[in-house]
């Protein structure tokens, strides 16, 4: 076969594939991130770019309109170059490298107990050894951790005893002695730190974004969080697309390798900006869905998605940091939080802990908002729990302008004149580039309230001048590009609310499912929790007019931000919550919607705003 250099602008980076590989193929080889929710499969239209030079071949596609073809705009997945070629990334199709600003995080999350961290430092002074005292090195340091007021038996890593030796005669017999809670075994020793080296580091491995926090494992205070794009997106914007994706060939060791790549940027930007070492980290916990979290492990995840849907494993022994490939301190022992099944993954238990509802009497629902849809409903006594196929919607996956809840997307809508544009509040203050999930709603809520969409969400084009035709659609233009970063309009077009309404549509369904399999009307309900990447600004009156909450009294809300990496961070510093993530995902009963009957006539019954049944929505209607 023969081969051909692809050169990649703005990069300027140069790869070389065989004949017949894609641009896409190109582009992954270069490491640049781009945009491919449908993961390569010539049906999302993401991986746009421009050929500038050289000859290639295009497969035809509904998605490239002739005017695309005749300024060499092409879908790179689609496309075979003849030659060596030049092609440019726009902006559009490029992943973001910008950090994201951490959602808010659990308010509820902050128990008031004593820390008991998942690894404990014990700063030893030993006494030196002598013809009396001749126990081994590892004996008096166990010697010194009972002094300390460890019980129990004490086992000990062979990397630890390695340096065991040369560390205690180097240092005067004084030492750190690093214990992992779960059994007692010392799984990292060294030079005495002063009391520097006790962080931890709490991460949420999200399908559309990884979100890292550093915690101080004695004072419970959190250091600094940040959060970033999960590079997989290159790969699929959803987990279907993303095990799809682990069976081509190199495809799990791809992801393997573009998760551990993410996470561990977030590592190196938090240690730049707080100054603190990455060798003052001891311990990690990582909280996922079940998906994210096979793909870390490189663990086939073929099954998760065939018939009867068995992931490999649902509970993880306590791993290294080398073992999994995180750039830390190699001996630091990683947690994975449990899941339950195949589609309530970790990041589900680790939200429901941090949520509290576990320990309620309260009869409470939780709904996880995500590129996934979660829905958990219980008490302390019981818990049920499903997932819907809502898709990435509210994470601005499949929308057009649609963004994560980040610097420069638009949060929040409001239309006070039907022929101007709307007034807008964007994150961060500047010109807005994109729209998050909780203006998403806003716009949905704004535009039916004002009679400028339906009840099926289909413009009515005559009533505004902001409504125009773009492309084979109709659309509201949100932001004029006058207003905008990239000196583009910001729209909301029909094909956007028809994924919207879907994606609403199938939360909704599982909410009412679940709920009328148990016998239980909306009314009973004592509290609902939400969470997921909705944005802080997220507004219940708005989620209630569209459909997508139920019409409960409203102080029964509260919005948790990012709970799952809230439940990673309180694994990292309670016990209690580590046992109680295992109780949940034991005592958890998962429901599959696809099989369960009635969950399809309620999808249909609510894609339409607010529902085809009013009076499920009585405060609406007045
Ligand atoms: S169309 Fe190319 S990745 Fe979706």
């Amino acid at each position: 076969l023969n081969s051909f250099k692809v050169t990649i602008n703005p990069f300027n980076k140069t790869v070389e594939i065989a004949e017949n590989s894609s641009l896409y193929d190109a582009i992954h080889k270069s490491g640049i991130p781009i945009h491919a929710d449908c993961g390569g499969e010539g049906k999302c239209g993401k991986c746009r770019v421009i050929v500038d030079k050289g000859d290639y071949r295009s497969e035809k596609n509904r998605l490239v309109t002739p005017e695309d073809s005749a300024r060499n705009i092409v879908l790179a997945c689609r496309t075979f170059p003849g030659s060596d070629i030049t092609i440019t990334i726009p902006d559009k199709t490029l992943l973001p490298y910008d950090y994201i600003e951490p959602l808010r995080s659990c308010p509820i999350a902050i128990k008031a107990e004593t820390i008991d961290p998942l690894v404990k430092r014990f700063s030893l002074r030993l006494e030196e050894p002598s013809l009396d005292d001749n126990i081994s090195d590892l004996e008096r340091v166990k010697r010194g951790l009972k002094k300390a007021g460890v019980s129990g038996a004490i086992g000990c890593s062979l990397a630890t005893m390695r340096k065991l030796a040369p560390l205690l005669r180097e240092n005067g017999w004084m030492c750190d002695i690093y214990l992992l809670s779960a059994d007692n075994s010392i799984v990292d020793a060294g030079r005495p730190s002063g009391g520097s080296r006790k962080l931890g580091i709490a991460i949420d491995i999200g399908t559309t974004t990884v979100a890292t926090e550093f915690v101080d494992l004695e004072s419970g205070r959190s250091i600094a969080s940040h959060s970033l794009y999960n590079r997989q997106i290159s790969c699929g914007a959803d987990i279907i697309h993303r095990i799809v994706f682990s069976q081509k060939d190199d495809g799990l060791e791809k992801l393997r390798s573009l998760i551990l790549a993410t996470i561990n940027e977030t590592v190196k930007k938090i240690t730049g900006e707080s100054g603190r070492p990455r060798e003052d980290i001891i311990c990690a916990v990582l909280s996922g869905n079940t998906t994210m979290e096979h793909l870390l492990l490189a663990i086939d995840p073929k099954y998760i998605r065939e018939e009867p849907y068995i992931p490999a494993a649902t509970r993880f022994p306590i791993l290294t940091a080398q073992a999994v490939g995180l750039d830390i301190p190699p001996h630091s022992p990683v947690m994975l939080t449990p899941s339950v099944g195949s589609y309530v993954g970790g990041d589900i238990t680790s939200g429901v802990t941090a949520s509290g509802m576990n320990n309620s009497d309260q009869l409470t629902l939780f709904m996880d908002i995500g590129t996934n849809g979660e829905i958990v409903i219980g008490n302390s006594e019981w818990m049920i729990a499903c997932a819907c196929s809502a898709g990435p919607a509210f994470e601005g996956g499949g929308i057009g302008d649609g963004m994560t809840a980040t610097s420069g997307a638009i949060e929040s809508v409001k239309i006070f004149d039907m022929n101007r544009p709307p007034v807008l509040t964007v994150i961060g203050g500047g010109q807005p580039r994109g729209i998050c999930g909780s203006a998403m709603i806003d716009l949905m809520s704004e535009l039916y309230y004002c009679g400028l969409i339906n009840q099926k969400g289909k413009f009515n084009p005559d009533i505004s001048k902001m409504i125009r035709k773009i492309k084979n659609t109709l659309g509201y233009i949100v932001a004029p590009k006058e207003r905008t970063e990239h000196g583009k309009d910001i729209v909301i077009t029909e094909i956007d609310i028809a994924n919207l309404i879907r994606a609403k549509g199938a939360i909704w369904a599982g909410v009412s499912t679940l709920l009328k399999k148990l016998e239980i009307p909306f009314g009973d309900l004592q509290r609902v929790l939400i969470a997921g990447g909705l944005g802080n600004s997220l507004d219940i009156e708005r989620s209630v007019s569209i459909g997508l909450l139920p019409d409960v009294e409203r102080d029964k809300f509260c919005y948790l931000g990012n709970a799952s990496l809230s439940g990673a961070r309180l694994a990292l510093l309670s016990e209690k919550a580590r046992r109680e993530l295992d109780e949940i995902a034991s005592k958890m009963t998962y429901v599959d919607l696809s099989t369960t009957p009635g969950y399809m006539d309620e999808f249909v019954a609510a894609l339409f705003i607010p529902h085809t049944d009013a009076s499920l929505f009585p405060s609406m209607s007045s």
